[in-house]
């Protein structure tokens, strides 16, 4: 990075810091409309994660198949395959999507969707992992999890030994396990029900969906889930930053008294993913749980719904964006992001700029070009 490039940071750092209002997260990347799909990695290959019965299908015949692509309303689907009458033994295509960039402590998403995927055996996800080490080095958040028909969103994290949840005054969720150590509890992670069902399912969908938003800050991890009637002002006009202060009780919080989020977790890259039965849908006691008849027989999950495209309709993701906020460096997929130095560079991605301080850069365009 040349001397010229490094005093042009200097200047929109500081500009950042005068204009930055005390307790705010600046805008850093705003996926939505047809640009959602860009900076994102198919996964290409079967789920060998969570033994789902699914292909996760690569680039190519998502966009084929349309099992990703953009409405005439400038949403986002995420879909498993509901038109292919699978083969006895093969596996129905599905999609797992990672984020190309990832962002660390001191980061902020807000998920606004409008449906969330479920029916019987279905597992959605939408959680983020750290990029850097091998699981469950950097840490996994889950901010949405679900299964079959409901009944609503359970939220965990997922570390190496030594981080859990130590006080549950400060959060509205109901807890299912308090250590976050990865091989724990059969491997669930510090799970929180949410107590509200329309964070879920038929409900989630019937109510015009919501707003899930994750921070991850020095002080804890929090994630709020919104209905879209109780949208907060705070997050709808958060434009370019958003401001948590206000937000109100979370429906999980993991504090840092009993976790040490800078040591338990690195940059988060944000993944969406639909599998189908496998570890957690796909038990006879869970499905009998979670609005599904209980197996009956020698039928297995498979058996019962992945050969079956109608099982599918309501097993899809539709979203009107995904926000990320942050006051810290986000790595991107280029070796440009090995150059960053210890500026606190924000948001710089894959050589570029993010558009939530481009309107800073107005007249630095054409020099910030050149980093
Ligand atoms: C970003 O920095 C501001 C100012 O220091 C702070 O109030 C805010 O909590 C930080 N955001 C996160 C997500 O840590
Ligand atoms: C799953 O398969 C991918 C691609 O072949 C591989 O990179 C990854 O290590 C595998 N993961 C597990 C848990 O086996
Ligand atoms: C994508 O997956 C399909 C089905 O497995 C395969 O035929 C095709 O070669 C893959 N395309 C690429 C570009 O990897
Ligand atoms: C990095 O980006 C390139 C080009 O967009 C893509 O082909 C590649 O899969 C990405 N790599 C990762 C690890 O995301
Ligand atoms: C977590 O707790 C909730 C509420 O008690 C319960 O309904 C749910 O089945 C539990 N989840 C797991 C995975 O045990
Ligand atoms: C799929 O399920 C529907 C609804 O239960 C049923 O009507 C249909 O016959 C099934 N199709 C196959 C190929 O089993
Ligand atoms: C798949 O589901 C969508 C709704 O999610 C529906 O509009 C479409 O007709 C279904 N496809 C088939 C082939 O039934
Ligand atoms: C950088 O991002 C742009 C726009 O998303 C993309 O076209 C390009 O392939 C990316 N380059 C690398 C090296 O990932």
């Amino acid at each position: 990075m040349s001397v010229i490039a490094t005093t042009v940071l200097g200047l929109v750092i500081s500009s950042m810091g005068i204009t930055s209002v005390r307790g705010s997260t600046p805008l850093v990347r705003s996926y939505e409309g047809s640009s959602f799909f860009d900076r994102w990695t198919y996964y290409g290959t079967y789920d060998n994660t969570t033994n789902g019965d699914v292909i996760f299908a690569n680039n190519s015949v998502a966009s084929n198949d349309k099992l990703t692509y953009i409405t005439d309303s400038n949403t986002a689907i995420i879909r498993t395959d509901n038109f292919t009458t699978v083969p006895y033994n093969e596996k129905r295509n599905s999609i797992k999507i990672t984020s190309q960039d990832s962002y660390d402590v001191g980061s902020v998403w807000v998920l606004d969707a409008v449906h969330l995927p479920y029916g019987c055996s279905v597992w959605p996800a939408f959680w983020s992992v750290g990029k850097g080490a091998t699981w469950p080095g950097e840490g996994e958040i889950d901010t949405f999890e679900g299964v079959n028909m409901g009944w609503s969103n359970q939220m965990a994290l997922h570390t190496e030994d030594g981080c859990s949840i130590t006080s549950t005054s400060s959060f509205s969720g109901t807890v299912n396990d308090t250590s976050c150590y990865a091989y724990d509890n059969d491997n669930s992670g510090c799970g929180v029900t949410d107590t509200n069902y329309k964070s879920y399912g038929a409900e989630f969908a019937s109510a015009g969906g919501g707003v899930f938003v994750t921070q991850l800050a020095e002080s804890g991890i929090s994630i709020w889930f919104f209905s879209r009637a109780d949208i907060p002002d705070d997050i709808s006009s958060a434009s370019d930053s958003i401001d948590t202060t206000n937000l109100g009780t979370p429906s999980a919080f993991y504090s840092n008294d009993g976790c040490d989020i800078d040591k338990f977790f690195g940059p988060q890259s944000l993944v969406f993913d639909i599998t189908l039965c496998g570890d957690w849908a796909g038990q006879s006691s869970i499905l009998s749980t979670t609005g599904c008849p209980a197996l009956s027989g020698s039928d297995t999950c498979y058996t019962t719904y992945v050969l079956n495209a109608t099982n599918y309709d309501t097993a899809y993701f539709e979203i009107n964006s995904l926000k990320v906020y942050s006051n810290g460096s986000s790595s991107g997929n280029s070796s440009s992001s090995s150059t960053s130095s210890s500026l606190p560079t924000i948001a710089r991605s894959n050589g570029s700029w993010s558009a939530g301080i481009l309107g800073l850069m107005v007249g630095l365009v054409g020099v910030a070009t050149i980093i």
